[in-house]
């Protein structure tokens, strides 16, 4: 044993928060990440309540505020609230779906601080885009949004979730991200869990589809270089190890809903047992540090074979709790995506069943996620 195996490492404050600032959203992607059940307005802090968790945020250490959703946009608060981040010291990117922003309130961003906008495309074409969405029109109106971010002066990141229905275009959509003007890409294939575990069926594409799409965007890493820069995030079912979920449960970022309850990941509700805390309850440093979910996999304690006797062990944390209570009934083991994990044939079993795809899926194939919100014009 080494010594990191047998030293407990003080638990170091997160990096960043994730303000889940409402559920509310005009769009309905197949593949969201918030809960299957949507916290209503009823309940949603309050300004304040927000402005005091920044500040307990800043105040423990935390360098980034990503303000999220849902639709971040749909708080007629949000210029409030990015003005406060910006006084307590927090780097804001706001990630949107862009609709629900004019160039007037782009610009009041702007002016209050806000240092980074992180837009989502569901794909480039323009009909594919609206059906994925299911919002007509939601193609047309992020363009317009790129170009008034690109005006207000903020840097722009444009983030496309990869599936069935667009991996066709995966290298288009870096060529895309570049004509609307953005410094980084990210090209993020799906992750099975909560809305996108419901819609696997639609959504997943062949490993044939995978390889194709893999390829053509690392090849654009070269075209582009010092253009753009492009984050891949590769897709789990075709990997031999798993990721390090959230850079590791509890160790870099939370999660705060928009009811206050703290998470250390987006899925962490699905994991039966667990106990979170709230801001109203209790500060953001005391739930750092003490809350009940926050140490149930902290660090590596916790771990069974075999991760437990694993070199890998503190790289990728053992993968995502969520991911190995979806599909082994069981946070606690091995995220199955491991070729190592006694369940790695029910993740070999799936992506076989995916050999072959159409990818014209229609619209009434998606469980599309709703909690639709009236956005300020
Ligand atoms: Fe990661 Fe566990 Fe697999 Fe090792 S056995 S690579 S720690 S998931
Ligand atoms: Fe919860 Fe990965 S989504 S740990």
């Amino acid at each position: 044993m080494n010594a990191l195996e047998t030293t407990p490492t003080p638990i170091a404050a997160p990096v960043g928060i994730l303000a889940e600032l409402t559920h509310r959203c005009p769009l309905g992607c197949p593949y969201c990440s918030n809960p299957i059940e949507l916290e209503q307005r009823a309940g949603e802090l309050e300004t304040h309540d927000w402005m005091r968790v920044f500040s307990e945020a800043a105040a423990i250490g935390i360098l980034h505020a990503h303000l999220s959703g849902g639709e971040p946009a749909a708080r007629r608060d949000l210029v409030e609230i990015v003005a406060h981040c910006k006084k307590v010291g927090l780097y804001t990117n706001l990630i949107t779906s862009g609709i629900g922003l004019t160039q007037e309130r782009l610009k009041q961003l702007a002016d209050a601080g806000l240092d980074h906008v992180q837009l989502s495309i569901q794909d480039a074409a323009p009909e594919s885009a609206d059906r994925i969405a299911g919002y007509k029109g939601a193609f047309a109106r992020k363009m317009d949004v790129a170009k008034w971010v690109n005006e207000a002066g903020l840097p722009l990141t444009v983030n496309a979730v990869i599936h069935r229905a667009n991996i066709a275009r995966a290298g288009r959509m870096v060529e895309f991200a570049v004509e609307l003007g953005a410094r980084r890409v990210e090209i993020a294939h799906t992750q099975y869990y909560v809305w996108a575990l419901v819609n696997r069926k639609a959504l997943m594409p062949s490993r044939a589809q995978v390889d194709k799409a893999v390829a053509e965007v690392e090849a654009l890493r070269e075209t582009y270089a010092g253009k753009i820069v492009i984050d891949h995030v590769i897709p789990d079912y075709y990997a031999r190890y798993p990721k390090a979920c959230m850079g590791g449960w509890a160790k870099r970022t939370l999660n705060v809903n928009p009811h206050g309850k703290v998470l250390p990941c987006h899925a962490a509700e699905t994991i039966p047992g667990l106990e979170f805390w709230n801001v109203r309850d209790h500060s953001l440093g005391d739930i750092w540090f003490n809350a009940p979910a926050f140490n149930a996999f902290r660090g590596t304690e916790w771990m069974r074979e075999p991760c437990r006797s694993c070199p890998r062990k503190t790289v990728d944390f053992g993968g995502c709790r969520c991911q190995a209570l979806a599909l082994t009934g069981d946070a606690r083991n091995a995220d199955p995506i491991c070729h190592l994990s006694p369940h790695h044939d029910k993740v070999s079993e799936i992506a076989a069943t995916f050999d072959e795809v159409d990818e014209n899926v229609p619209a009434s194939d998606y469980n599309y996620r709703m909690l639709k919100t009236q956005v300020p014009a």
